[in-house]
């Protein structure tokens, strides 16, 4: 196709561009999974993101479209599309992949009923990161992603590509959530709220620290227990209001568009950037665990410990750990188990 023939020279003399003007060149992402629910507006906000000069879509159905429609947007993002054959090509160059492939769930599903159909799709997806782009950072949304990210792990541990500074699993929209419904309790502007959460990204596993809340604040009892209740069960809500259509895309999208431009943000050298995130971890005795992270150059660079918790708080990081070590087992079983 024409348009994408020369969409990609245009990528490359804008890359020639910038290092003669002695910029830094602008960074490539793929998306894996650009055609659905949350890979549409995902694509859309990462085409509005002037870090990246290379967009790269990638489904096994659709591409075409989304990336025609995409391409029509004035902004100097290049966007390319690959089909279903094409995962190596995608991949090639590429410094940010962030994967929301896979099914989402529906009314009366937990996540982990998506293991069987979305573990074989991220381990065919990191076989393809292994082969193209080993040095590339990776975000994974496909859920369960308590389990995902370990498969991801594992893949790249067979590879010889393995370095878990660059593996990080997107728990934003829970911060997202976190944010949001801890506005409404306060009464200020949701954007300046940030509340960390901590744990993994699933029901009780999801535990926000309502106690180290900035601006500080204190709640009651009912308030921690009401806020911490829609904050695990965000995702169900939103799951049984669609009613079978899905699950959060929007708010998906939006989350994973700030994770992905934290991570861009801190690749092209700001300091200062951290997020929570579910990474490989040994701020608790589970080998994954989600918390705050500082993102630097080469991905993360430290991993922040939790903190003075209040009593509610250390009982839910009690309650979590036995779930969150099963899920994380399960997914290493998946690739090792082989
Ligand atoms: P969707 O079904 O609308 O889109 C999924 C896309 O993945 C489809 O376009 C499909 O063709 C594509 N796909 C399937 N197999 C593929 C493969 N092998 N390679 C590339 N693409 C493939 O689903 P939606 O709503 O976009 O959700 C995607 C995933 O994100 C689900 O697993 C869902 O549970 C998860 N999710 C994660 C959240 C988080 O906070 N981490 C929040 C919400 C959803």
């Amino acid at each position: 196709q024409p348009h994408h023939k020369f969409a990609e020279e245009k990528a490359d003399v804008d890359m020639q561009q910038c290092r003669a003007k002695g910029a830094a060149p602008g960074l490539k992402v793929a998306v894996l999974g650009a055609a659905g629910g949350i890979g549409q507006p995902l694509s859309l906000l990462l085409k509005i993101n002037p870090l990246v000069a290379t967009l790269n879509l990638y489904d096994v159905v659709n591409t075409p479209g989304v990336t025609a429609d995409l391409s029509h947007t004035n902004t100097s993002t290049v966007v390319r599309g690959f089909g279903k054959e094409h995962l190596d090509a995608a991949l090639e160059g590429v410094d940010l992949v962030i994967i929301p492939a896979g099914v989402p769930r529906k009314p009366g599903m937990t996540r982990d009923d998506l293991f069987n159909i979305n573990a074989g799709i991220v381990r065919t997806l990191c076989e393809g990161i292994a082969r193209s782009c080993p040095k590339a950072v990776v975000n994974i949304i496909s859920n369960p992603v308590n389990s995902t990210v370990p498969i991801a792990a594992e893949v790249f541990k067979k590879a010889g590509i393995y370095d878990p500074k660059r593996l990080l699993g997107v728990t934003t929209l829970d911060v997202v959530r976190a944010n949001t419904f801890v506005a409404e309790v306060i009464g200020v502007d949701p954007r300046e709220v940030s509340v960390p959460v901590v744990g993994g990204h699933a029901g009780i596993t999801i535990l926000p620290i309502l106690s180290q809340v900035n601006p500080p604040f204190t709640f009651t009892k009912e308030e921690t227990e009401y806020l911490t209740n829609r904050i695990q069960n965000g995702g169900t809500e939103v799951v049984e209001a669609k009613a079978g259509a899905g699950s959060a895309t929007l708010s998906m999208a939006y989350a994973a568009a700030k994770f992905a431009d934290a991570n861009l943000r801190a690749l092209r050298g700001e300091t200062g950037v951290v997020e929570c995130s579910f990474v490989a971890s040994e701020v608790t005795e589970l080998p994954y665990f989600a918390s705050k992270v500082r993102l630097g150059r080469s991905g993360i660079e430290e991993i922040f410990p939790l903190g003075p918790l209040n009593d509610f708080e250390r009982k839910g990081l009690e309650k979590l750990k036995g779930e969150l070590r099963s899920s994380i087992e399960k997914g290493v079983n998946f690739i090792k188990g082989k």
